[in-house]
């Protein structure tokens, strides 16, 4: 499993902490910045981490600013997205079990890093139970296509 991980400044200390965090359970990271404490802008790395699993280079994301918001809402622009922005490890399960998100959001300023590292863990090691999730989620792509839902399928 590859996970592509991105934060802004804000989060730059926790995003190191995570990545070591992977790093200890033989998960493959790609980091798309940020590289410092120095301020930037969250758009740049959540739309990264979006475009990074959108198009195959990773498996899942996860991104983190101060809230886990700004940048969790940029990669959910991104085509094919589904960024949960949580913080609890219920939520974080549930967004792989029935919303097959994957992105996962959350904010360095929020979350502590022991919370911060169940969240992750629980968001990966859960899959998705598709069935009639998987009709809802199938509803999603269609507002990505611009389509109108306005049927019960
Ligand atoms: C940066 O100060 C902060 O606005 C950002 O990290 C994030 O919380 C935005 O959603």
């Amino acid at each position: 499993m590859k996970i592509a991980i991105g934060s802004d400044h804000a989060a730059y200390d926790m995003k190191q902490f995570i990545i070591q965090h992977l790093e200890d359970r033989g998960i493959e990271v790609m980091d798309v910045g940020t590289n410092s404490a120095e301020r930037t802008h969250y758009p740049i790395y959540g739309q990264r981490v979006g475009k990074a699993v959108a198009n195959g280079e990773a498996d899942l994301g996860i991104t983190i600013c101060g809230t886990g918001i700004g940048i969790g809402i940029s990669a959910g622009k991104v085509k094919g997205i589904r960024a949960a922005i949580v913080s609890d490890t219920y939520s974080a399960r549930m967004a792989r079990q029935h919303n097959n998100a994957n992105v996962l959001s959350f904010g360095a300023r929020v979350v502590g890093p022991g919370l911060a590292q169940d969240i992750v863990d629980s968001f990966l090691d859960h899959e998705f139970e598709g069935d009639r999730h998987a009709i809802r989620v199938k509803m999603i792509a269609d507002i990505d296509e611009g389509k109108d839902i306005t049927e019960i399928p």
